[in-house]
């Protein structure tokens, strides 16, 4: 047997325990995307899908659906959640969704701070900030996504401005609180474009954050702080992501519109 045999033996074994023994977060954006049928068809197949006890499963369909996966999801635990809202109680802001209104439909989470919201929307840090105080009031648990562009990338100072994005991103909550939230990163250039970060790219950037956040909010609430990973995740390559020192999940968009491959990714989580 040749050292790399011994090698592919070694990390077998590895990536066998860590799969064994990690649960993770797996959760679907599924953006501005599918027909009411094909949403209840998706439901039909994973409604009585048995995705086992370990991992979590959470969709955030588009919020008109909000109410399909409210009656079919309600002996699943399959959990959803909410792409978007305004962050006010109720009033004149035509065309928003508010959280109370989530809440009415069964969410126990929503995405804060996409990257598409930020730059085809206009969120700022400041705004998002907002959101997040509102969903911690509310009891829903918030998902604030961080990353940087291909052109921060190439400068140093990325990995600062990702911690600012989080910083400024909670500044509206309590340190307690801050134990609340779900924090994921997405680099801008991997997202929708099949080019994945790679397995060292994540985990080194995921300890980087770990690390800010034990600095920032004290060991208690940092070293526990779920951390997950998105950009062009798919069947094919969770594995190795998985893998990847820090990384508590992960959030997909494309390949969780489809049952077969969302399924088949708990499957290999498992
Ligand atoms: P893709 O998995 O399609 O790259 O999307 C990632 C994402 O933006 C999830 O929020």
């Amino acid at each position: 047997m040749n050292k790399n045999d011994i090698e592919q033996i070694i990390r077998k074994e590895i990536v066998e325990a860590v799969m064994k023994t990690q649960d993770f977060l797996i959760i679907g954006n599924w953006k501005m995307q599918k027909t009411k049928q094909e949403v209840k068809s998706f439901l039909k197949d994973i409604a009585s899908h048995d995705f086992g006890q370990k991992n979590k499963i959470i969709i955030a369909p588009p919020s008109p659906y909000l109410y399909l996966f409210e009656e079919k999801l309600r002996y699943s635990n399959v959990l959803y959640g909410a792409q978007n809202f305004y962050p006010k109680e109720s009033g004149a802001f035509t065309g928003e969704v508010s959280v109370d209104m989530l809440q009415d439909f069964g969410c126990k989470y929503a995405i804060v701070g996409h990257s598409e919201r930020r730059t085809i929307f206009g969120e700022c840090n400041e705004f998002i900030s907002k959101k997040v105080r509102i969903l911690i009031q509310k009891n829903i648990t918030p998902i604030l996504c961080i990353g940087e562009n291909l052109n921060q990338r190439k400068n140093e100072d990325y990995k600062h401005f990702l911690a600012t994005q989080i910083s400024e991103g909670l500044q509206r909550i309590s340190q307690d609180d801050v134990s609340k939230v779900i924090i994921a990163y997405e680099p801008i250039w991997a997202i929708g474009t099949g080019e994945t970060a790679s397995p060292s790219q994540v985990e080194e950037l995921h300890i980087y954050l770990r690390k800010f956040l034990v600095e920032r909010y004290g060991s208690n609430i940092g070293k526990d702080i779920p951390l997950l990973y998105g950009g062009s995740v798919k069947p094919s390559n969770v594995k190795e992501l998985a893998l990847a020192q820090s990384v508590s999940g992960f959030l997909i968009g494309g390949a969780s519109l489809d049952a077969k491959s969302f399924i088949e990714i708990n499957n290999i989580l498992n």
